[in-house]
C-alpha cells in the first residue's frame, strides 16, 4: 500500500531541490543548458533497474500505460490470444484489448494468482502470451508457469504493479519472464501519484518499449531529438521530471516500508492464531510484500457477515470482499463483447462469471476471501484491535 503513507519531507525536499537545480524543466529531454544537466526521469530509470537487478527499465505515465507499452513491445496484436487470470485489477485485460488481442481468462490457485493447469488448458494455437499477476505482491507460481510458457514458446509479461519489492525464489518480481510491469500510482509500494515502469533484460525489447512509450522515437544518439528516426509508431506514455525526483525519494524508502509492512503482517497474522482460519497459500513467503493478509471463511455467507460486522467496527477490508468487481474478470459485463471470441469450453450454465472463467471454482473461492490490508505505520495496539475485532466478527458470523 504504503508509498503514500510516507509521502512526506524528504518527498517535498526532492522536489525542492530539483526545482531550484533544474530550473523546472519538466519534460525528461532536451532543454539545453537551462536545466543544468538535471535529468530525473534517467535517474529514476537507472535506480529502478538497480534496484530490482534488470537491464533496462522505462518509466511511463502508469502501471495500464506500462502493460500496454510491454504488450506491444511483444508484438502482440490482433488475432493474439494473452492468457491471464481472473483475479486482477481491470487494466491488465483492458491493455490486452487496447492492443487489439484477445483476453482469455483462467483460474486461480490457492494463492489466488494464475493456476498453471489452466494455463496450460487455455494454450491455442493463437496464444502469444501470458500474464501472470502478482496479486497484493505475492508471487504466483512462476517455477511452474515458466516451465509452461518455455515449452510452448509463449512470452511472459509479468504483472507486477502490486509487487515491486517483492520476490520470487530469491528473483525480484517482474524480473523473471521476459518483460515485467510496475505501477507506482497512489496506493502501491512506492509512488509518484500516476506512474509506472517496464524492466526487460533483453535490449530489443527494451529499444521497443522506449519508442512505444515516446511517439516512436529511436532515441538516435546522432541526431537531435527533433531531427531523431522512427522505426514504429508509438504514443505518449511519458513522465515528467518532478514525478522521477518523488519516486527517487520514495524510492529509498523501500526497505523500511517492506520491513514494517513484513513484520506487522506476521504480528497480525498472530493475532489471529486460533481461529482454525485458511490462509492465502504463498508460493515464497519470504519475497510476499505484506500489505495485504488474505484468508478464507468457510462460506461466501459468512465471508460477507465478517466484511459487514468489520465495517461497522470501523476496520476496512482490501478488495475482497469491497472492491471485488473492479478485481475479478467474472463480473466485467461492460467488456462482455470483447470477450466474445474467448472459448468457453466448460462454463456452467448460469455460472457467475457468465462464461469468463472456464470453471467457476475461482469466483466462490474469491467471495469465501476476506483481505485485511496492512500499513507501515500500524501500531502493535492498532494490530491488536483489528485482530480482535476480526475474531470477534469471525465467531459472530459462525454462530459460536
Ligand atoms: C494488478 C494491476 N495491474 C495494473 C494496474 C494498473 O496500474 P495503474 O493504476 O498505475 O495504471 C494496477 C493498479 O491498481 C494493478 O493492481
Amino acid at each position: 500500500m504504503p508509498g503514500y503513507e510516507l509521502i512526506g519531507p524528504e518527498e517535498r525536499q526532492a522536489i525542492l531541490e530539483w526545482f531550484d537545480a533544474s530550473n523546472g524543466v519538466l519534460f525528461a529531454h532536451g532543454f539545453g543548458p537551462r536545466r543544468n544537466g538535471v535529468f530525473k526521469v534517467r535517474e529514476f530509470e537507472r535506480e529502478i533497474a538497480r534496484t530490482v537487478g534488470v537491464a533496462h527499465a522505462q518509466v511511463v505515465s502508469s502501471g495500464t500505460a506500462a502493460l500496454l507499452v510491454a504488450l506491444r513491445a511483444l508484438g502482440v496484436g490482433p488475432g493474439d490470444e494473452v492468457i491471464t487470470q481472473s483475479f486482477t485489477f481491470v487494466a491488465t485485460v483492458e491493455a490486452i484489448l487496447e492492443a487489439g488481442a484477445t483476453p482469455v481468462i483462467v483460474e486461480l490457485d490457492r494463492s489466488l494468482n494464475l493456476h498453471p493447469e489452466y494455463f496450460r488448458k487455455a494454450i491455442t494455437p493463437k496464444t502469444k502470451a501470458v500474464i501472470p499477476v502478482h496479486m497484493a505482491g505475492a508471487a504466483a507460481d512462476m517455477e511452474a508457469i515458466l516451465r509452461i510458457a518455455r515449452e510452448h514458446r509463449l512470452a511472459v509479461l509479468e504483472d507486477a504493479a502490486q509487487g515491486f519489492g517483492g520476490s520470487y525464489q530469491g528473483k525480484p518480481l517482474g524480473t523473471l519472464g521476459d518483460i515485467g510491469i510496475y505501477s507506482f500510482d497512489f496506493a502501491k509500494n512506492i509512488t509518484t501519484g500516476e506512474g509506472g515502469a517496464v524492466v526487460t533484460n533483453d535490449p530489443t525489447l527494451y529499444e521497443r518499449a522506449r519508442a512505444l512509450h515516446d511517439h516512436g522515437h529511436d532515441y538516435n544518439p546522432t541526431v537531435p531529438r527533433g531531427k531523431d528516426t522512427r522505426r514504429q509508431a508509438g504514443f505518449n506514455f511519458r513522465m515528467t521530471e518532478v514525478q522521477a525526483a518523488v519516486g527517487l525519494a520514495q524510492l529509498q524508502k523501500l526497505p523500511v516500508i517492506l520491513e514494517r509492512q513484513r513484520a506487522n503482517k506476521a504480528a497480525l497474522k498472530r493475532g489471529l492464531d486460533g481461529c482454525g482460519l485458511e490462509f492465502r497459500l504463498l508460493h515464497d513467503e519470504q519475497g510476499d510484500v505484506a500489505d495485504t493478509l488474505i484468508f478464507f471463511l468457510d462460506s461466501e455467507q459468512q465471508a460477507l457477515a465478517v466484511a459487514e460486522e468489520l465495517g461497522r467496527r470501523n476496520v476496512g477490508t482490501k478488495n475482497l470482499p469491497d472492491a471485488l468487481d473492479w478485481h475479478f474478470a467474472g463480473t466485467w459485463r461492460h467488456m462482455m463483447g470483447a470477450f466474445a471470441g474467448t472459448r468457453q469450453a466448460g462454463a456452467a450454465a448460469n455460472c457467475a462469471c457468465h462464461g469468463i472463467v472456464p470453471s467457476c471454482a475461482c469466483a466462490s473461492l474469491l467471495r469465501r476471501a476476506i483481505a485485511l490490508p496492512v500499513n507501515v505505520m500500524m501500531t502493535q495496539e492498532n494490530i491488536v484491535s483489528i485482530a480482535q475485532a476480526v475474531r470477534e466478527s469471525i465467531k459472530a458470523a459462525r454462530g459460536v
